[in-house]
């Protein structure tokens, strides 16, 4: 529990932050062109500091910094057992300096502190000890082949990779990246979100301050059609990682392509079926609905935004989720009673009541809330929408903010059928307390991930990833090593 917490303080302070460089081969370098951007905090829209501003010449920099890292330095020669004391070492500091981190978090991307110090941190530190841990275990197999040859692989790592991640959850994606880059003996360069690249750096700091050799990581902050398109277009970048919206996906597609083939993987975003049938156990069904689709501001890409609530039971539980909308505390998201903080930026803000105006539009019946509150920061209402229907734009469009869809439904066949009608599949749903509708649900909705009677659990262990348009490959678990790993065959002559 934090300081604050024990000392029964309301509100925490947000931290004083100074104006930010970028770290390339183990320097903290100006921007080569000198540019700087703001980062701005979402809570009040007033500017945190100034950040240097990384261009293509940064990321031609980096990408050297890591090469010669790769190529030369100690990093490959180390023993894969000290790759993970490093990432063990990096685990412990951003524990020790865990409150540091979650108020930095908190001011950037305006998450409450509360559900930072709870969620993004723990799950930031379990992930790079999870992968610590992978660091010395990482190996090939030896192969019976025909003649007289003795036939081994050796699961080597990409090279140089790129990584470019989202606002939503800055830390974590950081640690989704860098976990399995690193113990496989890749080298990086991350490009952070524009609108939240301060945990970024300090990570990064702390990754120097543990040991990390230099040119091993570096992290360039910078906007994505300038630093993010010179990343995934580099020749020399072996593989380009990323989380955000599909379209930006389909566009790092096409510059890995008609680059070098680099190998990509891709999170991207989802509209995930959330199926609650009148036999659910109603409370746990209602908390698990309102939290799949409300944490995190609505911000995340596996947000149960298409709720199918059974025909049976829709109008009571449509009266205890908005009962439990109107009751949020939206607001400062350093005050530890606030549950629900501000959007990320006005863009998103302005987005989000496009699609609100869009539902009302369609013929949607607006329940609760529906409205920007005030005009400082960017805070919206937990919004309901009852009567949705499968064609309307809120009902396809990832909407990425605190706006519920309620659809209702009949039977096991149609919700299903129902369920996969999107070009989404990251994850899904299911509340029953009736183990066949349970399977038939798990088994049929097409989604990397399915969760049964609960909603948004997380381990570093389990992968997490996208059918269909939601992605390539899988991140966490073992599943990710794959995505950071070259198979190498080799053969000797034994005659
Ligand atoms: P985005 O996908 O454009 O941005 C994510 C990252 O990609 C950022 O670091 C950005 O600088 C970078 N980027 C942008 N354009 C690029 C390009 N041409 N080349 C290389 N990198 C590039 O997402 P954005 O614009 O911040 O949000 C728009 C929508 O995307 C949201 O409303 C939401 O629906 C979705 N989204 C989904 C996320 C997820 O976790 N799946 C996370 C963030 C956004
Ligand atoms: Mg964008």
């Amino acid at each position: 529990m934090s300081t604050a917490v024990r000392e029964k303080s309301q509100a925490i302070k947000p931290p004083q932050v100074k104006d930010q460089p970028l770290l390339i081969g183990g320097k903290w370098l100006d921007s080569v062109s000198g540019k700087t951007f703001p980062t701005v905090n979402p809570a009040t829209g007033e500017v945190i500091c100034q950040v240097a501003e990384g261009d293509k010449a940064d990321i031609d920099l980096a990408v050297k910094a890591a090469r010669k890292a790769f190529e030369e330095g100690p990093w490959r020669r180390m023993n894969a057992s000290e790759r993970g004391r490093l990432l063990n070492r990096l685990a412990d500091l951003i524990e020790r300096n865990q409150e540091e981190l979650a108020a930095l978090e908190t001011l950037d991307n305006g998450k409450p502190y509360r559900d930072a110090l709870a969620a993004d941190l723990p799950l930031t530190i379990k992930c790079y000890r999870y992968y610590a841990g992978w660091a010395d275990k990482i190996h090939g197999k030896t192969i019976p082949v025909e003649g007289q040859y003795f036939c081994y692989t050796r699961h080597e790592p990409v090279g140089v990779v790129g990584q470019i991640i989202p606002w939503n959850f800055p830390l974590l994606m950081q640690a989704w990246k860098w976990g399995p880059a690193l113990a496989c003996g890749n080298t990086l360069v991350l490009k952070p979100a524009e609108q939240t690249p301060l945990t970024a750096l300090r990570v990064a700091q702390l990754a120097q301050e543990a040991g990390f050799p230099d040119g091993v990581i570096n992290v360039v902050p910078g906007y994505g059609p300038t630093a993010g398109a010179a990343l995934s277009s580099h020749m020399d970048v072996d593989k380009v990682a990323f989380t955000g919206e599909h379209t930006t996906g389909q566009i790092i597609m096409e510059a890995a392509a008609r680059s070098n083939l680099k190998r990509v993987s891709l999170e991207l975003g989802g509209k995930s079926p959330n199926v609650v049938f009148a036999d659910a156990d109603l409370d746990a069904a209602v908390e698990g609905a309102y939290f799949g689709l409300f944490f995190n501001q609505g911000q995340c890409c596996c947000a149960g935004s298409r709720l199918f609530v059974e025909e049976k039971i829709h109008e009571e539980f449509v009266e205890r989720l908005v009962k439990k909308a109107k009751n949020q505390k939206v607001g400062d998201p350093f005050d530890l009673t606030t549950t629900q903080g501000p959007q990320v930026s006005q863009e998103q803000c302005d987005r989000i009541l496009s699609y609100i105006e869009a539902g009302r539009k369609d013929g949607a019946n607006l329940l609760t809330g529906g409205q920007r509150i005030g005009t400082r920061g960017y805070f919206i209402e937990p919004t309901v929408f009852t009567n949705v229907t499968d064609d309307m734009k809120i009902a396809r469009e990832e909407i990425f903010g605190p706006v519920m869809n309620i659809l209702r439904f009949k039977d096991v066949q149609e919700v299903v059928k129902r369920g996969n009608q999107t070009f989404y599949g990251l994850a899904a749903a299911v509340w029953t307390r009736d183990i066949k509708k349970a399977y038939t649900l798990a088994n049929g909705l097409r989604a990397g991930t399915v969760w049964i009677n609960c909603y948004d659990v997380f381990d570093a262990a389990a992968p997490f990833g996208g059918f269909k348009m939601s992605g390539i490959g899988r991140e966490l678990g073992e599943y990710a090593l794959e995505m950071y790993t070259e198979v190498k065959t080799v053969y000797v002559n034994l005659d």
